[in-house]
């Protein structure tokens, strides 16, 4: 039978032996946040540009499941950097701008307490990936937006047990509708029996822990469409050198141990304190000012945004411009002008 999650630093074993610390932090949006939140008109429509439909569970023919991959800084522009489901390279477009404000915001106010808990590890080349990550105002950069419904996917027989990349080792996940839960294994002590927890996520439900150091899975019951669960999944925005090269040293498991034994007490004495409607609306205000993408303030403008095909046709020819084919980017620019691209910077072009 699985327990109530705890709230202070337990022990994963995902890393290897020994169990490696893990810190969690529990908040809740307040109701006018998540309204405000949950209508971002990217939200709307998971079939939108930069949804995709996945298939975790193939055996559940009706679950139904898409997915969104953008990444949460203030400039618009498309960012290079890992697909989270793929783990390879993409031009990775923004999210909506309420998003990215309240990601911006958590940013300002944990990178500095993450970076003093890590900045004098030594020689320990995952911690140095970290602090260099955070630095950069990569903190919450990565932001994969889940839609689920249909048939449930529940225990035991259909729970999907896994640990995440690297680029989760700080892992904030925000309900904004439906519910959920999250199953953990985890140790109290280091030298403790694993225990099964499970903590249901409700709307407006927000936490922060490294499930790249533990197993879990996620359940999801049985809804309609208009009950979906939509949760944000923000990790660490990482291109394919920093995920795959930035984590590896020659003593792995010392160097996981050590950095985790700095990062889970930091995340659990995190600030509980999650940003208000006029801090987020300000943050808003403040991106829409000082970059050019105003035009995501008025949801009937997003609405202009190109196809999903003109979305993609740019993004091949991105892709062409950066492996140094130019033929290939050129044609693909054409394709995307004929599927209607304005070429514009906030959709990925450079107008
Ligand atoms: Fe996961």
């Amino acid at each position: 039978m699985a327990a109530e999650a705890p709230a202070s630093t337990m022990y994963g074993t995902a890393r290897g032996s020994p169990p490696t610390r893990v810190g969690t932090v529990r908040s809740k949006l307040s109701p006018e946040l998540l309204d405000y939140l949950a209508s971002d008109p990217m939200l709307v429509d998971e079939t939108g540009p930069g949804f995709q439909q996945c298939s975790d569970y193939p055996d559940v023919p009706g679950h139904t499941y898409y997915e969104g991959y953008f990444h949460s800084q203030c400039d618009a522009a498309p960012v290079w950097s890992v697909n989270p489901r793929t783990g390879s390279n993409f031009h990775k477009p923004a999210a909506g701008i309420r998003l990215r404000a309240f990601l911006e915001l958590a940013r300002r106010n944990f990178s500095a307490h993450i970076e003093s808990a890590i900045k004098d590890l030594r020689k320990n080349r995952s911690a140095e990936t970290l602090l260099s990550l955070v630095r950069a105002g990569k903190l919450f950069g990565d932001c994969a937006v889940q839609v689920h419904y249909g048939d449930a996917i529940e225990p035991p027989g259909r729970l999907g047990w896994h640990c995440d990349a690297p680029n989760s080792l700080i892992h904030m996940g925000i309900a904004l509708h439906g519910r959920r839960a999250l199953h953990c294994k985890l140790k109290s002590a280091i030298d403790g029996d694993v225990s099964h927890t499970v903590q249901w996520q409700e709307p407006g439900d927000v936490y922060v822990s490294s499930p790249t150091c533990f197993e879990h899975a996620v359940q999801y019951p049985e809804c309609c469409h208009g009950s979906r669960v939509i949760a944000v999944q923000a990790r660490l925005l990482v291109d394919e050198a920093e995920l795959y090269g930035g984590f590896h040293g020659v003593n792995q498991e010392r160097d996981w141990c050590e950095l985790m034994d700095a990062l889970g007490p930091a995340i659990s004495s995190f600030d509980k304190q999650l940003p208000s409607l006029e801090d987020v609306k300000g943050m808003v205000h403040q991106i829409a000012t000082d970059k050019a993408d105003a035009v995501q303030t008025e949801p009937s403008i997003v609405w202009q945004r190109p196809s999903h095909e003109a979305m993609q046709a740019l993004a091949t020819a991105n892709e062409f411009e950066a492996a140094g084919d130019l033929t290939q980017a050129k044609h693909w620019i054409i394709e995307a002008t004929r599927l209607g691209h304005s070429l514009k910077k906030e959709h990925g072009g450079w107008k």
